[in-house]
């Protein structure tokens, strides 16, 4: 990435118009600005992000640690010793929200006693203007808040930030912006996600994303493959591809480029040795993307293929756009591709009238199947969604009872998913030493399992080619045959 040096701006000049060169010099700003504040409380200033959505969430706060580097913070493992907190919010789930303000809460005890102490709040939840209005009524610490579409000028934000005592909002209602070329924070130097689109234009009746996240837009391929190139420069061997639904990726772009061609290109990468994509839309998997899977060496044998509901009056009600049929002939296509594909899905139960038949069709589909694992999720009502009017909510002690009966089979597939694999032979990307166990290293294998084996930290970031011992559930204990 042509990341610029920041000693290039004179600040006695007004900031540039253009991206990210404005951004650029804010950064510069900010440094003088976080350097003055680091000498009047005596020490290096610290700082934290802490992530609550999904891995597109995860990203940006990569994003955000980039530029608090290198404006001179230093990043700390606990929230309790930073100076600056940020919360990069998910909204996608009541639980999640709330999550959120517990924290909050314990936050500001903090804060009482360390006053040069700042906290942002950002992210998808940022964007629904009832969670502001509750933040400017109760929360009035906060020091700085922004959205997903202007995450891109944290540093100009964060100037203003530093320079005042009240809580200073920042929201954009959508975008169609895309900032190249920013700083960015790889939490794990070997493996990286990759954003190859923002937001979502399909509009699922319960999902909140496409209010939060925008119109979609694709990143044009050039810049991707650069950005993919410059990691694997740096040492990067597997990338995650990261969409709302990365099969219409390309959609928006002129001239029009399809998902299997990008991946076709990122697979010829030198260097980089495994790709990952997450999420696929059922409605736009292809026969080409499935070919170009088939054909790869580097494309991980795992398909996260969201069902959310088996039942067709359901899938229709919920703007799906495939029915229980077309998707178990999508999975039969891929197993009869690639024989050892790993398939996982996400499913939501209770939906609003959600009926017994409903869901013995989504159990249908789940026994049909047989994932490898699945996330399962009780339904939750967002305001703002078209299924949030539905008057025919699901009594509780119903969706509970459904929710656990889901829940076994998809633990006993997992489970049965799993056993098979024991004493077969697999490459694992070493990750880190175990948490629990110092003797021993944690990896992944290409379907995404965790396996532990005897080894140090000179292994991480190293493939290694290990027997498969024990099965221990969800999870492996290896041993090393290269
Ligand atoms: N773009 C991805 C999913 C993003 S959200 C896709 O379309 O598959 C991740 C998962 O959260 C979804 O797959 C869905 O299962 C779940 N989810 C989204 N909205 C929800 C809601 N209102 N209640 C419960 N689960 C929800
Ligand atoms: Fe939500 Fe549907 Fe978009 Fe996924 S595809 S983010 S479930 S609206
Ligand atoms: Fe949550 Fe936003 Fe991701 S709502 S799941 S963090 S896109």
């Amino acid at each position: 990435m042509e990341f610029m040096n920041l000693d290039q701006f004179d600040l006695a000049q007004s900031a540039p118009d253009e991206e990210p060169q404005r951004q650029y010099y804010y950064m510069a700003l900010a440094r003088t600005k976080v350097a003055a504040l680091a000498a009047e409380v005596g020490h290096t200033l610290t700082a934290h992000v802490t992530t609550f959505g999904c891995q597109m969430n995860a990203r940006d706060s990569e994003k955000l640690e980039g530029i608090l580097k290198l404006v001179g913070y230093e990043l700390v493992e606990e929230e309790e010793d930073a100076d600056f907190v940020i919360y990069n919010t998910c909204t996608v789930r009541e639980n999640a929200n709330n999550k959120v303000y517990g924290r909050l809460g314990y936050l500001h005890a903090i804060k009482n006693k360390k006053p040069h102490m700042m906290i942002a709040l950002c992210g998808c939840m940022m964007q629904e203007p009832e969670e502001i209005q509750t933040l400017q009524d109760s929360y009035r610490f906060v020091d700085l808040v922004f959205g997903t579409h202007n995450l891109y000028k944290f540093a100009e934000l964060l100037c203003t930030a530093l320079d005042s005592d009240r809580m200073v909002i920042d929201i954009w209602k959508d975008t169609d912006m895309i900032v190249e070329n920013l700083p960015v924070n790889r939490k794990y130097p070997f493996k990286s996600g990759v954003n190859i689109m923002f937001g979502c234009n399909n509009f699922c009746s319960y999902c909140i994303v496409p209010y939060v996240r925008g119109r979609e837009r694709s990143r044009k391929p050039q810049e991707i493959l650069r950005e993919i190139e410059s990691m694997v420069a740096d040492g990067v061997k597997e990338v995650m591809l990261l969409g709302q639904n990365v099969n219409s990726y390309g959609k928006n772009l002129d001239p029009q480029v399809s998902f299997a061609e990008l991946l076709s290109a990122v697979d010829e990468i030198e260097g980089l040795e495994r790709i990952r994509f997450m999420t696929s839309h059922p409605k736009d998997l292809s026969d080409e993307l499935i070919a170009v899977m088939a054909k790869s060496k580097k494309i991980c044998h795992h398909m996260h293929l969201p069902l959310q509901c088996g039942s067709d009056r359901l899938l229709k009600e919920m703007n799906r756009h495939y029915t229980k049929a077309h998707y178990l002939e999508l999975v039969e296509k891929l197993r009869k591709a690639i024989p050892d594909i790993a398939i996982t899905t996400d499913i939501i139960v209770g939906y609003p009238g959600e009926t017994e038949e409903d869901f013995l069709d989504t159990m249908d589909v789940v026994n049909q199947v047989h994932y490898d694992s699945a996330f399962t999720f009780i339904y939750s009502k967002r305001t703002g969604t078209p299924a949030a009017r539905k008057e025919d909510q699901v009594p509780e002690e119903v969706v509970k009872d459904r929710f656990d009966r889901l829940l076994q089979v998809v633990r006993k597939d997992g489970q049965a998913k799993a056993e098979s694999y024991t004493g077969s032979v697999q490459r694992i990307l070493i990750e880190q030493v175990n948490e629990q166990d110092a003797s021993l290293v944690t990896g992944r294998m290409d379907n995404n399992s965790v396996v532990h084996i005897p080894g140090d930290a000179s292994m991480i970031g190293t493939f290694v080619d290990v027997k498969l011992v024990t099965c221990k559930g969800f999870y492996y204990i290896g041993e090393r045959l290269s």
